[in-house]
Order: structure tokens, then C-alpha cells, then sequence
């Protein structure tokens, strides 16, 4: 399994209108992003990526794909995912907080676990801080579920891995409306 597959997908579906849903749009990272990306994620992490570390991420990591959601022609937040053979981690998801609360995040959920099953991913998995409600509360709609805990893995604090299992509620885009 090639992660451009998974890039690929995303630019074959930029026409397809089931792929944008309402105002938002979702599409690959490109390299001039990475101001704005930096920038989301000042507003979003204790430990925030630099912009350096970002446009890294988007021209050379092979195996990252980095899905945002543009509103308004503005990008409002992100998916940075880690695919390698048959798992994918979800390294980080982010949506700046005057978007919160209206699915944005979730539809980047959806999207990237709809496109990476279509292409034979099996196992999906990430690691969050234990107290972090609002993340946990969304990967577990997901279907993610937690399977252990590295103690102060984040220094003050435990992280939590969580795995997808089974068969999870899938998100009804029908919420919205
Ligand atoms: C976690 C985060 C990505 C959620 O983004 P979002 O777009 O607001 O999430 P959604 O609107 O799709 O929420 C989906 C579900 O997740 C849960 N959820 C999201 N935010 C929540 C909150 N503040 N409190 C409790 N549950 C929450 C709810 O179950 C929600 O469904 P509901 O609104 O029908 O109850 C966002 O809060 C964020 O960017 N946080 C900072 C960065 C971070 O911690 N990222 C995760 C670790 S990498």
C-alpha cells in the first residue's frame, strides 16, 4: 500500500460534490499552507508544530497525508494521518476554536477512515492525552476505543492509546442540516 494512493483519492474526489459538504471543502495540504497550519495549531496545542515542521510534513512525508477542511476558501482545521502498510495513526486533528462544535473535526474523521478502509487500511489507532474529553469523546463516535495508557508520556500527563474496533456509528452529514 502506497500513502499517495490515499493523496490520490483525495485529488481524484476534489470534483465529486459528495465531497464537500455545506461550505466546507476538503483537500490535501499544500505547501503554502503551512503558515496557516502553524498557526491553527498555536491555537490548538500546548506544543504546537512550527511552520518548518509542517511544510516538512507536506512536501516530504512520505507517508503523511495532511486533509483540511476549507471554509470560505479559509482553512479552519486539520487531519495529519500516518499510513504504514495496512495501519493508519491519526497523528493529530485540529480545528480552531471559533469552528468547534460544528462537525468540522468529525468530517475529517469521516472522510479519512471512509477513504482509507476504501483502500484496504485495517487498523486504526492514536494516543491522546488522558485529559483531553473533547478528542476521546470524538474518536470514540468513531469507534475507537481505549486499549492502554503510557504513564506521563506528555510529561504531566498520561497518554491514552485508543484503537478502532469493530463496526463504529458512522457520522450522519444529515446532523447539519
Ligand atoms: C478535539 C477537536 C478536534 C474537536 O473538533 P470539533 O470540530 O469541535 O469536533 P466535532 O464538532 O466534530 O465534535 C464531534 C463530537 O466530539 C465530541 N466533542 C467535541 N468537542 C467536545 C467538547 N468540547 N466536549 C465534549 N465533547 C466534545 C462530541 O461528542 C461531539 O459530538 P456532539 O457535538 O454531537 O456532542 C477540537 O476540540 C480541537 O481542535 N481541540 C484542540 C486540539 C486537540 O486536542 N486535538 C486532538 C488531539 S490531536
Amino acid at each position: 500500500m502506497d500513502i499517495h494512493d490515499i493523496k490520490d483519492l483525495i485529488e481524484e474526489l476534489q470534483d465529486d460534490p459528495d465531497f464537500q459538504i455545506q461550505e466546507m471543502i476538503l483537500r490535501n495540504a499544500k505547501s503554502g499552507d503551512a503558515r496557516r497550519l502553524a498557526e491553527i495549531d498555536r491555537q490548538c496545542f500546548p506544543q504546537p508544530y512550527s511552520e518548518s515542521m509542517l511544510s516538512h510534513d507536506i512536501q516530504y512525508g512520505d507517508n503523511l497525508t495532511l486533509l483540511t477542511a476549507v471554509i470560505e476558501q479559509e482553512i479552519v482545521g486539520y487531519i495529519e494521518i500516518m499510513i504504514v502498510a495496512d495501519e493508519c495513526e491519526i497523528q493529530r486533528v485540529a480545528v480552531l476554536p471559533e469552528y468547534r462544535r460544528r462537525y468540522v473535526a468529525s468530517m475529517l474523521m469521516d472522510a479519512t477512515l471512509h477513504l482509507s478502509e476504501s483502500l484496504g487500511i485495517k487498523s486504526h489507532y492514536l494516543e491522546v492525552r488522558a485529559g483531553n474529553e473533547p478528542a476521546i469523546k470524538l474518536y470514540e463516535h468513531f469507534g475507537f476505543q481505549k486499549n492502554g495508557v503510557r504513564k506521563k508520556y506528555y510529561g504531566d500527563e498520561d497518554a491514552v492509546l485508543m484503537l478502532r474496533i469493530g463496526d463504529p456509528q458512522q457520522f450522519d452529514p444529515d446532523k447539519l442540516s
